[in-house]
């Protein structure tokens, strides 16, 4: 028998016969090898495929639990994102120069070099520019640099470092005649508007009450992936279609990209994209062309390539050493998600924030997309709330949004198959998070915007609308305007959505479509009963029983069933072998209903949708709204969202 010692012991022989190269050839085979296999047969994108039944139908947009027990099964909070605590030993400025870090090297002499970063032809390659040296600071023109540090001839830093340079050739952007507005849009790859709820509590909050964003919470996605998904908000048109060609490895440089109108008004123009194989416009699926010339004047992705260069061991493997990090599961001391000693998604806000200062009073147009933190896996975004809240606190505080409309956003929701396999989560994954927040004084000057966005919360919504959103906003186009019929595809936000609009009209398939509709059913049925007695009961725990008034019932005004439409179609689902032996479909065996009451001694007008399965577990979705005023009825309460129950004693 071989003890495990002497197992051990002749495999540890046996590495040391190897060198190092095989050593790490052979570990890395193992890695790749499995990774292969985790990623694609069990992880890789797979999903059960359901479409919905009456696309024509008018819209009632679905009410859910965020915080559905279903869901919260796959969420979870990894530990903090760990970077090297080797920090900056070199630094740009915000006047195009790079400094040696003194306090940092402690009267070491240190000397280095920079080499400009460049693209070569495409989207695919790089070149280095020569190397220049420099012993305390030095004036950089360009954006992206590959700084490396040396003291006596020995190499003790070597990193990648960048500035947002204006060259002569970007400083065309004066404003025309003062008054073009911006736009600013920051997505974050695959986050539904529940998500950013349980994830993003912090930036959600100050979006909604600090800013006064208007988070739509009908806003649908119309196809599967990233680029058919933003295709229409950037040019108004579907992917995959003549609107939109996609050829494969034709570059997208002649799509109608509403920067390039922007760009033509003399806005600067800046797109950052973190994760180069994944990118938009890069990914093969997409067709892979990516721009042959630089898309906007800042451009972010030769130096997300760079980083890829400098770690050729580590890219491949990304995958799934990140499987392991959200498991908690550590591999190494500093986290994938970082390079250097930050967080990869902080150098995308650092680049983004050296733009809006280098152009602090022209005209420009910003495009963010994150997809490390969340494309995969639904856990990490959680980590960068922080982050997030302080880049908002930071625009706001400097003035940025005074003159800026601001989109802050997502494509769709998670795409991991076990959340999609939830009744909610295919809610979810069909209905991105999508902001907007307008500037103060536009505000002011046209109230009819607020009011309209004010409706549109709450109506159904597609990226097509957001595309029009955008062209008022170049056109500045902010008076009130009716839609009138035929309803087109795309209507911008600043009018008012109507409440008749289906799915078919704004555009989405029986794929993308979450509509419920609703039936009017007797209101004597046993199970309204038990579901008003719950309505009530909950309303009254809200109240303070010292001032307020126990509510009771005086009439059931309306009840409806609600119906979701969506049904399982085996028919055109994405084959995952391994997926499909652990998961069956689940069905949603919920019902749902709308409940309009009436209670005394206030006349208080409530509506409210409730679920429950087998007469249990019964469920408030969403607020219950009031409907009539209530008047002076609530003086005696301050609290905002009881003043809407609350009848003062
Ligand atoms: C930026 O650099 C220019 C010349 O290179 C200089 O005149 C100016 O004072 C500098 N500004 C700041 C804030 O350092
Ligand atoms: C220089 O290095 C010190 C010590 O590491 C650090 O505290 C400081 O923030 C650095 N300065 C800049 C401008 O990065
Ligand atoms: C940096 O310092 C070294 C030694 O002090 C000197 O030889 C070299 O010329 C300096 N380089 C620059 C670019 O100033
Ligand atoms: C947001 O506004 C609230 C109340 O208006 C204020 O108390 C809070 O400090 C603000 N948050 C931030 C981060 O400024
Ligand atoms: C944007 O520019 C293109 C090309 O010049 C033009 O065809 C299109 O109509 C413009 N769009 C808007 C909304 O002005
Ligand atoms: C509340 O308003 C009604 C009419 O709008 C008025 O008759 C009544 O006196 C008011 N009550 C109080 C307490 O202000």
């Amino acid at each position: 028998m071989f003890p495990l010692r002497v197992v051990r012991r002749r495999l540890a022989q046996l590495l040391r016969n190897y060198n190092l190269l095989k050593r790490l050839v052979l570990i890395g085979g193992i890695f790749m090898l499995s990774s292969y296999s985790i990623y694609h047969l069990y992880w890789g994108p797979g999903y059960m495929s359901y479409v919905h039944g009456n696309i024509w139908a008018k819209c009632m947009i679905p009410q859910v639990n965020p915080f559905d027990k279903e869901i919260m099964k796959f969420y979870w909070k990894p530990d903090p994102i760990v970077c090297s605590k080797e920090t900056d030993l070199v630094y740009f400025d915000y006047n195009a120069t790079l400094h040696i870090n003194k306090t940092r090297t402690r009267g070491k002499i240190v000397t280095c070099n920079y080499q400009e970063i460049k693209r070569h032809k495409d989207d695919k390659t790089l070149e280095l520019g020569n190397e220049v040296w420099f012993n305390n600071s030095v004036i950089v023109k360009t954006d992206f640099v590959n700084v490396n540090c040396f003291i006596n001839k020995k190499k003790i830093y070597s990193r990648l470092h960048l500035q947002v340079y204006r060259s002569d050739k970007t400083v065309k952007t004066k404003k025309n005649g003062g008054k073009n507005y911006n736009i600013l849009m920051f997505g974050l790859d695959s986050v539904s508007r529940l998500a950013a709820i349980r994830e993003l509590p912090k930036t959600l909050k100050y979006l909604e009450t600090n800013l006064s964003g208007y988070v739509l919470k009908g806003y649908t996605k119309v196809a599967d992936t990233t680029l058919p998904n933003l295709a229409p908000v950037m040019t108004g048109h579907y992917a995959f279609t003549k609107e939109f060609p996609v050829i494969p490895n034709l570059p997208y440089d002649n799509h109608p990209f509403i920067w390039r109108n922007f760009s033509a008004l003399g806005a600067a123009t800046f797109f950052s994209e973190d994760w180069p194989r994944l990118c938009t416009y890069n990914l093969e699926t997409s067709g892979g062309g990516g721009f042959s010339n630089p898309p906007t004047n800042h451009y972010m992705r030769p130096f997300y390539l760079a980083i890829n260069e400098m770690k050729l061991f580590e890219a491949p493997l990304a995958d799934v050493l990140q499987f392991f990090e959200d498991k908690n599961f550590k591999l190494r001391d500093n986290s994938y998600l970082c390079y250097g000693d930050n967080p990869m998604h902080v150098l995308a806000i650092e680049y983004l924030k050296r733009f809006l200062i280098a152009y602090r009073h022209d005209f420009k147009f910003a495009k963010v997309w994150n997809n490390k933190l969340s494309h995969n896996y639904v856990n990490f975004i959680k980590l960068a709330d922080d982050d997030l809240l302080d880049l908002l606190i930071f625009m706001k505080t400097e003035g940025f949004l005074d003159d800026s409309f601001l989109f802050f956003m997502s494509d769709h929701g998670s795409r991991v198959d076990k959340i999609r396999n939830t009744p909610i989560g295919r809610l979810e994954e069909r209905l991105p998070l999508m902001s907007v927040v307008i500037p103060e004084h536009i505000k002011q000057k046209y109230p009819n915007l607020h009011e309209n966005l004010e409706t549109n919360i709450d109506r159904l919504t597609s990226p097509f609308d957001i595309h029009k959103t955008m062209v008022d906003i170049l056109n500045e186009n902010f008076q009130p305007k009716e839609v009138g019929q035929p309803y087109p595809r795309g209507i911008s936000l600043f009018r008012p959505i109507p409440e008749d609009r289906s799915c078919a009209n704004a555009g989405i398939d029986e794929h993308n479509c979450v509509c419920y509709s609703s039936e009017k059913v007797e209101t004597k049925m046993p199970v309204i009963q038990k579901l008003t007695s719950f309505v009530i009961s909950h309303i009254n725990e809200q109240l303070p029983k010292d001032i307020c008034a126990d509510l009771k019932l005086k009439k059931i005004l309306a009840a409806k069933r609600v119906h979701t439409h969506l049904t399982y179609d085996q028919q055109t689902q994405n084959k995952k072998p391994l997926l499909y032996f652990f998961y069956k479909p689940k069905d949603d065996t919920r019902e749902r209903y709308l409940l309009v009451l009436q209670l005394s001694p206030s006349d208080g007008v409530f509506e409210a949708t409730v679920e429950h399965q087998n007469e249990k577990d019964f469920n408030i979705l969403g607020d219950i709204s009031r409907t009539n005023r209530y008047g002076n009825q609530s003086l005696c309460i301050h609290d905002m969202h009881l003043r809407h129950y609350c009848y003062c004693k």
